[in-house]
């Protein structure tokens, strides 16, 4: 079980789908507070109606990013949290958290990382044509998407896809693979080896896929 604290910035899907997984118990996490640097996040009111204590910090109270992480990393630590986790919060993290918290920070982003990290990725994949993409929950270091991988869940990128076609089948695989990953943590299930993050007695990985879906081979034993 690990006591977690989530950071906002916005409509909080992603925050919705660990409530929602750890009332159904499928998620070993205790969510002791929901910070936002937004007063009108929607997220908040999601926090709210499951009871959960929400807090609001604003950037305009704090003269540089520092000071507002050694704030944040105060307030998180008053909660009792012991693991951060970034759902759409759309602010750089830097020393004074990365310190308070050290590889105890995790984020998701909707790409497969490390191809597209930054921001509008589900654009920059469509104009590049790659084949697939889909969502990463990583640790946080002091790059810009850069951390440890924790988890990654690949969808298909079709010829007919909008941003908004593709940022929603991501955003379903991010509902899903969140709650996981904080799972994993819950149950310390993880170890990190320099880049590498291994989960114990994890089942092996299966399968290949292909976009577009053509084998010659399909239905032939592969050569
Ligand atoms: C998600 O796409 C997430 O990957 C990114 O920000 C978005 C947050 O969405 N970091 P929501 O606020 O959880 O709905």
């Amino acid at each position: 079980m690990v006591d977690i604290g989530v950071l906002v910035s916005g409509n909080g899907t992603n925050l919705q789908s660990i409530i929602d997984s750890i009332e159904a118990k499928r998620c070993s996490a205790r969510i002791k507070v929901v910070i936002s640097n937004r007063t009108d996040a929607f997220a908040l009111k999601r926090a709210e109606k499951h009871g959960i204590p929400t807090e609001v910090i604003k950037k305009e109270d704090y003269p540089s990013r520092e000071a507002y992480d050694a704030e944040l990393a105060e307030r998180l630590k008053k909660h009792g949290v012991g693991l951060v986790v970034l759902a759409g919060f759309m602010r750089i993290i830097t020393r004074p958290m990365l310190d308070a918290f050290h590889m105890r920070i995790i984020n998701i982003h909707p790409a497969l990382l490390p191809s597209f990290p930054g921001l509008d990725v589900q654009k920059k994949a469509i104009e590049h044509g790659v084949k697939f993409s889909g969502c990463t929950v990583h640790f946080v270091d002091e790059g810009v998407d850069s951390g440890p991988i924790i988890i990654q869940a690949v969808v298909p990128v079709k010829d007919d896809d909008t941003v908004e076609s593709l940022s929603k089948r991501i955003l379903d695989e991010e509902h899903r693979i969140y709650p996981e990953a904080i799972h994993l943590i819950g149950e310390g299930r993880l170890s990190v080896i320099g880049r590498r993050v291994i989960v114990k007695d994890g089942p092996e990985p299966t399968g290949a896929l292909e976009n577009p879906p053509v084998s010659i081979f399909a239905d032939k034993t592969r050569p």
